[in-house]
């Protein structure tokens, strides 16, 4: 048999095979890629045949393979790139070209009879240069509308977008995708700061093999956002030169810049932090004032203002002194008006202590209308004693303290001691006086100078000679005041100690209860014994 004839009767066969019994190739289409190889299977296990045939139908017919006894043929078109396995038949060609796309037939033939089938072979080309573009180089947030193109090599398409590994859906609205048959356009209106942080993937696949894009991210610049200032609540009052700053932070891409306001003036300041040293070199915080910050986004041209914080810058008070009378002063002659000033600083409360008490006002002791003096007229006694002022602000406190002096007496002059004793014991007298200064002593004995000038007079041994009328004289130098004391000393040889009322009861009853008894001796006596002799019983009193 010639070849021709061989050919035509293989024809002849494919023919008769299509029109009787089932298919022995799976349905297709099958799918394969431009370079690589492809194998067409059948439904057939283990052929029984005397030719396998395979061919290629293009519009034109070409025969791909042949399988006999006699071996493997292949046709010109596939030389070198087509076999057929000779158990199952399946048909394996290698280096497809896209002229390879179209269908294949098989015919087999054996003694039992013919089975054919048919299937179109797919070619495709490969996926390849998955890229993503944007059409902004950076974006805006909410201001932005950014359009990410993916393109790619291939054939028959479909892309996906990812962010990370979460997929990216179209809601129709915001997100929108639009497809092409190379590309697809992922489209963001009013673009997010956390739409593109990604990295953004695009996926371009057909039946076979998918291609992903390199990780793509995009600057999405946004903020300010709320601005936060630190201390919210700054004490009211400050004291001037303390460590204390404002501070201002906000989110913003890129970070923004700040500007500081007092009273909605543009201060000379600029950055995340107003220091109190700042603001007082400006002059100004005195009074209790607002402040705020700005944060300004370079990219976004967005300004935002902070809250305002309020507070007063306060000076400490320094140079505190009371002043008072510089004469001497008299109690019920003299007036004193102390006075205390402070040389810097606001003074915001003015106190009055005495001894540490608060001084209270009376009649005569007024406070000027600001509290800061204090007139006290007449002067009295009482009013000695340690004065002090204090001046405060909320920041600070200090306070001065002033010793008054007011010269009195003398006054309650008394002498203690014994008024009477024993010859030849010893005497102690003791003169006290109130006086400011403290008074200088003299003492008489009946009204002639004894040259004693102390407190005390003492007597070592009691003479009879020292009987008499003692008398101390105290006089207070800057007063020009005297005022004695007048003592009368006994001294005896025997001292009669009087007796207690407690004695003198006791003498009394005892005597009255003798008495008693007595009187009812008698009584019994004069009915028991009668006529006998009359006693006489005789109680003596000491006095
Ligand atoms: C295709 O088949 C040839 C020959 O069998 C082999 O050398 C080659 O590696 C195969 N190519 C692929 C991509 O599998
Ligand atoms: C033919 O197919 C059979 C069954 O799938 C397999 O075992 C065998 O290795 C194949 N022969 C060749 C030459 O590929
Ligand atoms: C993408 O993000 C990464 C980290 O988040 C960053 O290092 C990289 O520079 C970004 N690339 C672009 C193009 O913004
Ligand atoms: C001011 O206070 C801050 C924190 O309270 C501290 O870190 C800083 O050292 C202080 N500065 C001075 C000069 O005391
Ligand atoms: C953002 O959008 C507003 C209104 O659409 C526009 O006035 C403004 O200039 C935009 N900002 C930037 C930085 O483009
Ligand atoms: C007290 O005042 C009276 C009159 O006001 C005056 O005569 C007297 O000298 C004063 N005494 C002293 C100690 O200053
Ligand atoms: C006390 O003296 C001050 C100044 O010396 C004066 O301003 C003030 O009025 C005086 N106070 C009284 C109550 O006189
Ligand atoms: C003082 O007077 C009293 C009574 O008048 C008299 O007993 C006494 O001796 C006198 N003492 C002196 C030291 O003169």
């Amino acid at each position: 048999m010639d070849l021709f004839a061989f050919t035509l009767l293989l024809f002849l066969l494919a023919f008769i095979g299509c029109c009787a019994g089932q298919s022995v190739l799976p349905s297709g289409p099958v799918d394969a890629i431009v370079g690589r190889n492809v194998t067409l299977t059948t439904l057939v296990d283990k052929a029984n045949y005397d030719y396998i045939t395979w061919n290629f139908n293009n519009g034109a017919q070409f025969n791909v393979a042949t399988l006999s006894r006699s071996g493997l043929k292949v046709g010109t078109r596939f030389q070198g790139r087509a076999s057929i396995n000779a158990t199952n038949g399946y048909l394996t060609l290698t280096s497809l070209t896209a002229a390879d796309g179209g269908d294949y037939s098989i015919s087999i033939l054996s003694p039992e009879g013919t089975q054919t089938g048919d299937l179109l072979l797919r070619v495709l080309e490969a996926v390849s240069n998955v890229a993503i573009t944007s059409s902004l180089p950076e974006a805006i947030e909410l201001n932005s509308t950014v359009v990410l193109n993916c393109s790619a090599k291939g054939s028959f398409l479909k892309f996906t977008w990812t962010n990370g590994t979460a997929p990216i859906v179209a809601d129709g609205t915001r997100l929108t995708v639009k497809e092409g048959d190379l590309s697809s356009a992922l489209t963001i209106a009013g673009v997010l700061r956390t739409d593109l942080l990604g990295p953004i993937y695009c996926t371009a696949s057909n039946s076979l093999e998918k291609a992903t894009s390199a990780p793509f991210n995009l600057t999405v610049y946004y903020g300010p956002d709320q601005v936060t200032i630190t201390p919210v609540n700054p004490p009211e009052y400050l004291k001037s030169g303390s460590n204390f700053s404002l501070s201002c932070s906000v989110l913003s891409n890129p970070p923004a810049t700040f500007t500081w306001y007092h009273n909605e003036q543009l201060m000379e300041a600029s950055g995340p932090v107003l220091t109190l040293d700042v603001i007082e070199k400006h002059g100004i915080g005195s009074n209790k004032e607002g402040y705020t910050c700005r944060a300004k986004n370079a990219k976004t041209q967005r300004t935002v203002s902070s809250p305002a914080v309020s507070f007063a810058v306060l000076q400490a008070i320094s140079g505190i002194t009371i002043t008072g009378p510089t004469a001497t002063l008299i109690a019920g002659n003299s007036t004193a008006n102390l006075s205390c000033q402070a040389t810097s600083g606001t003074v915001m409360s003015r106190k009055w202590k005495k001894n540490g008490s608060p001084l209270s006002p009376g009649t005569r002791i007024v406070f000027a209308a600001d509290m800061s003096s204090v007139m006290i007229n007449p002067l009295q006694k009482e009013d000695n004693g340690n004065y002090s002022c204090e001046l405060e602000n909320p920041v600070h406190k200090v306070d001065a303290a002033y010793m008054m002096v007011v010269n009195y007496g003398p006054e309650q002059v008394s002498v203690k001691g014994d008024k009477a004793v024993k010859v030849d014991n010893p005497v102690k007298l003791t003169c006290d006086a109130e006086s400011v200064p403290a008074g200088s002593f003299t003492w008489r004995l009946n009204d002639t100078l004894t040259g004693v000038t102390t407190k005390t007079y003492a007597i070592e041994k009691a003479g009879y000679q020292n009987t008499g009328m003692y008398t101390c004289e105290v006089f207070n130098t800057v007063t020009g005041k005297t005022s004695k004391f007048t003592h009368v000393l006994t001294v005896k040889a025997e001292i009669t100690e009087g007796l207690s009322d407690g004695a003198i009861a006791g003498i009394v009853i005892g005597v009255l209860i003798a008495v008693g008894i007595a009187i009812g001796l008698i009584f019994y006596c004069r009915q028991k014994v009668p006529s006998r002799s009359t006693g006489t019983l005789q109680v003596e009193s000491p006095y």
